[in-house]
């Protein structure tokens, strides 16, 4: 397998609950590398345009004000098959359906308030990464 990076965001609902150190844990525990990491807190505009291919649905304008709510930390995790390996270690997008052991079933709160974000593909991982990072932030 190669060695991938991924974004991740720590969601408003998780950096308000002080989780930031035990949902960094679950990323250690298995394996991934947290090789660039800042809290930010985000503006709308960022926030709408992060989630635009949702721009369509329901939740959309619900979800945008969630994730300006409160800081957040976006991240970069480095690893074997990161990007599959995040999803994995996140869980379902709904904690209700989420493995045991996974950050969205130790943590979340909803569907909304769901704790993490992760990219869902390499090459939207590589978009989501240039979105919030640059190369020279970025130390493996
Ligand atoms: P999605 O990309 O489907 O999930 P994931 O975060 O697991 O990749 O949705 C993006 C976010 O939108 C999701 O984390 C929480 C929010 N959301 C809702 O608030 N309601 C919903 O019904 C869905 C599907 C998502």
């Amino acid at each position: 397998m190669a060695l991938e990076r991924t974004l991740s965001i720590i969601k408003p609902d998780a950096t308000k609950r002080n989780l930031t150190g035990k949902i960094n844990a679950v990323f250690e525990g298995a394996g991934l590398r947290i090789v660039a990491q800042k809290r930010i807190h985000l503006t709308e505009k960022q926030a709408g345009a992060f989630y635009a291919v949702h721009k369509e649905r329901p939740f959309y304008g619900s979800l945008v004000s969630s994730m300006i709510a409160e800081p957040v930390v976006v991240q970069v995790l480095q690893g074997e098959g990161a990007v599959a390996k995040n999803r994995e270690v996140m869980g379902a997008t709904n904690p209700a359906d989420a493995a045991e052991g996974t950050v969205r079933k130790l943590f979340a709160e909803s569907i909304e308030a769901n704790s993490v974000h992760g990219s869902d593909s390499l090459e939207n991982a590589k978009n989501e990464i240039s979105f919030f990072f640059a190369e020279t932030e970025i130390l493996p």
